[in-house]
């Protein structure tokens, strides 16, 4: 059976659609190439939320285009994902010797049309970009053993799509609108993967803690024009359909961790804050986007909330959780943000004292409002904050890292690390990557390790002798 090498760019939910395409081939047959440049089949699963991501996977469909061309193999190509779904057929136009384009909510339709296009001996062409009902409850197989990671921490799609329409974002147009899966499907599939070894799951979306609410509404309206009362008591409006599924994640025996991404701080009312006090194996980590730390950027970014907001949120999270990791993305650059604008996001990182951000220079989309909005900043200005904003978090997040030295933290072995073999990587509550001098015998394990010292963005540590006996 002919040989495939997927290559992905982007966010976890990427990450995870890519595996389930490589799932779904792999059990027809397909085995999985270790590069591109001895596949028969490569596909390249695409991220749009910026410019700079577009262009990189398009110049590798160039260069794997080339190369295949110079060497005289037949080669099947794709794009998939984001880049493909909003770009459609356009990509063809753009590279024609690429044969597939493969939408977002197509994902599970990849072997069928590969199979095809191998049948074809590259005389066919395929762009599938539909719409296709139910598709948010297609991405579902599993990989375990594609990496020694996958079956201590898998990632679960919980939704798909997003209906907030912040101004600068492509999203809506890559992903569609919200769209959950049902507690019974996920869970069903969390207790497959603990059964299968999994001990930690994180839950995927666009806006998780937007999960479900379409749905709960839909059956409130079915239910009330019924006559039927039971289902609005049945499930209290104080807690979100996203906390009735942590609830019912929760429940699964064998299952150790549950993490979540992305969420929107919109998402965090009480019931999400409690849930961190009330559930153990909720981790304490919380990636909340901030975007801007200027209440009139925030406003213009359409985000729904304030800095103030945002303070507060910050706040109860540490008054439940007081060890609680806080993680965040900003945007530097977005339209009309004036220094004084971006001084106020500088300052609300002071206040924060973030565990790390992630920083990204506006990009204008196409078809956002953000892109036609008068005051664009100027490229060296975007370059310039940014430098000045990752200064700032690398400072705090550095200094952060160093109270750490000496302390005893819990973390679960996930395997041997990429870059040496003989250091094995694990993860804190909180998510901080950890290096020890670790075995095989440690994978999987939750164990507790005593942090010697610190690099960047990496605790080293020793296993604590109480937990070395197997
Ligand atoms: N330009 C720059 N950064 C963006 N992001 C989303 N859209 C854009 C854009 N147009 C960032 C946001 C988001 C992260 C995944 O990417 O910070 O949280």
């Amino acid at each position: 059976m002919p040989s495939v090498f997927i290559k992905t760019y982007g966010c976890q939910m990427n990450e995870r659609d890519s595996e389930a395409v490589a799932a779904q081939l792999v059990a027809k047959g397909y085995s999985l190439a270790p590069s591109e440049a001895v596949a028969d089949v490569v596909l390249l699963n695409t991220c749009s939320v910026r410019d700079f991501a577009e262009q990189k996977a398009i110049n590798k469909m160039r260069n794997v285009i080339g190369t295949a061309r110079s060497e005289k193999r037949d080669q099947i190509v794709g794009f998939m994902g984001c880049m493909a779904q909003t770009r459609g057929k356009e990509l063809i136009d753009k590279l024609p010797d690429v044969d597939l384009v493969l939408g977002t909510q197509k994902f599970h339709r990849a072997a069928e049309y590969i199979d095809e296009l191998l049948a074809g001996n590259g005389r066919t062409k395929i762009v599938d970009t539909d719409a296709e009902a139910r598709s948010e409850a297609t991405v579902r197989e599993h990989l375990l053993n594609g990496s020694a990671k996958m079956s201590v921490s898998a990632f679960v799609s919980i939704m798909q799509g997003c209906n907030q329409h912040c101004t600068f974002c492509i999203v809506p147009s890559t992903r569609g609108v919200e769209r959950s899966r049902t507690i019974p499907d996920i869970v069903a599939e969390c207790r497959e993967l603990v059964a299968r070894g999994v001990r930690e799951i994180t839950l995927l979306g666009q806006i998780v803690t937007s999960y479900g609410r379409k749905e709960q509404r839909g059956a409130w309206q079915v239910a009330r024009d019924a006559g039927d009362s039971s289902l609005a008591t049945r499930h209290s409006p104080l807690v979100t359909p996203f906390v009735q599924l942590l609830d019912a994640v929760h429940e699964i025996d064998g299952l150790e961790r549950i993490r979540f991404t992305s969420p929107h701080p919109k998402g965090y009312g009480d019931d999400l804050v409690e849930a961190y006090a009330r559930l153990p194996k909720l981790c304490e980590s919380a990636h909340i986007p901030l975007q801007s730390g200027s209440d009139r950027i925030l406003k213009l970014m359409h985000r729904g909330y304030t800095r103030g907001k945002f303070l507060g949120i910050i706040g109860k999270l540490r008054t439940a959780k007081p060890d609680m990791g806080v993680y965040t993305d900003i945007i530097v650059g977005f339209p009309g943000e004036t220094e004084d604008d971006f001084e106020q996001t500088l300052s609300l990182c002071r206040e924060v004292q973030f565990d790390n951000s992630y920083i990204f220079k506006y990009s204008p989309r196409r078809d956002t409002p953000a892109a036609e909005m008068p005051g664009q900043v100027p490229q060296e200005i975007r370059e310039e904050r940014n430098e000045r904003l990752l200064n700032l978090v690398n400072e705090i997040a550095a200094k952060k890292y160093d109270t750490f030295i000496g302390q005893t933290v819990q973390i679960l072995v996930e395997g041997p690390s990429k870059k040496n073999a003989a250091r094995y990587t694990g993860r804190t509550r909180c998510n901080r990557i950890v290096l020890f001098d670790g075995s095989p015998r440690h994978q999987g394990q939750i164990m507790d390790v005593k942090v010697e010292r610190t690099g960047s963005f990496t605790l080293y540590g020793d296993p604590a002798v109480v937990n070395l006996i197997d």
